[in-house]
């Protein structure tokens, strides 16, 4: 099949309501070429409410109902992860453009088969990597590509909370439903942090270990999320560490967390120490402003920069990429390579914790 472009409005379907679902809807409401037509979700109230107030004229309760219209162009899916594979394949089939969430699916076999049927539909499949949009990372990352760190060899990325398991008995907690704890859910938005940063870099090796002291003791969560499920067992780590080498004899050092007895709130960021410079990106509480540092040498004086920064588009940045990839063909060139390689990754980390060993990445 070769590529085609698209003409006209992009008409658009939303699956899941939560915080995913609502953030793409409003971004979507922003664009021009955009008709938001059917929004589908199990929470009655909240499907009512978002469609009136977005005036989206068609709502379902499950996502095969969307699925069925024969006039949508694209789907977002932003429900749990154990759904990410189901929903992407059959949208997939019907050859609908494909925006998944972050993981971009719960195990590394449902991420291949996504990648497989975008590639035999030829359709877009892109997954939300939102915060590598963020002010301090984009003015970091062309700070590095002009050479000005030199080269980085030791990266560290972190996700840290005090208390915040999203919700007790959510599906977030469930082994099946989420396919991991905050190493799959924040780890993978840090990891996708670090490598879009470093470039890319191929990965050799991991070595993992994840932990659940807290949350299998019932504490450590956020008591006021509002994630949907309910009933389920604390089964998935609250804690996960992990160090990769990566090719040319850099390493990067990941931790995330739930929940840990630590100063964190809801802390992330990302550190790099290269030949002619050093960078910190140290964000708490999803703040935006004052979160970089640059370490360099004025005048043989060890100095540091910090630069005037801005929020910058996170979510609208990711679903403006995805509307222009379909509107300017050669979907061919967006097959979520970059989600899938990430969930490689983390399924590594998750190999390493169980086995109990370094483990060589691919083999
Ligand atoms: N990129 C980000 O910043 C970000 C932030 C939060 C969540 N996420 C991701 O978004 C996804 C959803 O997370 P959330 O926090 O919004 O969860 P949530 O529990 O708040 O919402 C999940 C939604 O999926 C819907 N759903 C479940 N089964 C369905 C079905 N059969 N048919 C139709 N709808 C169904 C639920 O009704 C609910 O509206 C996850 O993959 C998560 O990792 C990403």
């Amino acid at each position: 099949m070769t590529d085609t472009q698209h003409t006209g409005p992009v008409r658009v379907g939303i699956i899941g309501l939560g915080f995913g679902g609502e953030t793409a809807l409003k971004c979507y409401k922003q664009l021009p070429n955009v008709e938001v037509v059917a929004l589908a979700g199990l929470e009655e109230e909240k499907l009512k409410y978002l469609g009136e107030t977005y005036n989206v004229p068609y709502l379902y309760r499950y996502y095969e109902e969307l699925l069925a219209r024969d006039d949508i162009d694209a789907v977002s899916i932003a429900v749990p992860n154990f759904l990410h594979a189901p929903v992407a394949l059959a949208a997939l089939e019907r050859g609908l453009h494909v925006l998944c969430e972050k993981p971009l699916a719960d195990t590394v076999a449902n991420a291949e088969l996504i990648v497989q049927a975008a590639t035999r539909a030829n359709r877009v499949l892109q997954v939300v990597f939102n915060h590598r949009e963020r002010g301090d990372i984009q003015v970091l990352k062309r700070y590095i590509d002009e050479g000005k760190l030199g080269q980085v060899y030791y990266a560290k990325a972190h996700w840290m909370r005090r208390r915040g398991i999203p919700g007790a008995g959510s599906w977030f907690v469930s082994k099946k439903m989420a396919g991991g704890g905050p190493l799959i859910d924040l780890g993978v938005h840090v990891l996708d942090m670090a490598l879009y940063l470093l470039g890319e870099p191929e990965v050799l090796t991991v070595s993992a270990m994840t932990y659940g002291h807290l949350g299998s003791s019932g504490t450590g969560f956020d008591l006021h999320a509002t994630k949907s499920g309910g009933g389920n067992a604390f089964e998935v780590e609250d804690l996960g560490t992990a160090f990769i080498r990566l090719g040319n004899g850099a390493t990067l050092l990941l931790e995330s967390s739930w929940a840990t007895h630590s100063n964190a709130r809801d802390d992330f960021g990302v550190t790099l120490y290269g030949t002619e410079g050093g960078a910190e990106i140290k964000v708490e509480n999803y703040s935006w402003e004052d979160t970089l540092r640059i370490y360099t040498d004025i005048a043989g004086v060890p100095s540091e920069i910090k630069p005037r920064l801005s929020r910058g588009e996170a979510h609208m940045a990711v679903i403006r990429r995805f509307i222009n990839n379909i509107t300017e063909g050669n979907w061919s060139l967006h097959i979520g390579t970059e989600g899938l390689r990430r969930s490689r990754i983390v399924d590594a980390c998750y190999a390493s914790a169980k086995q109990g060993r370094e483990v060589v990445f691919g083999a």
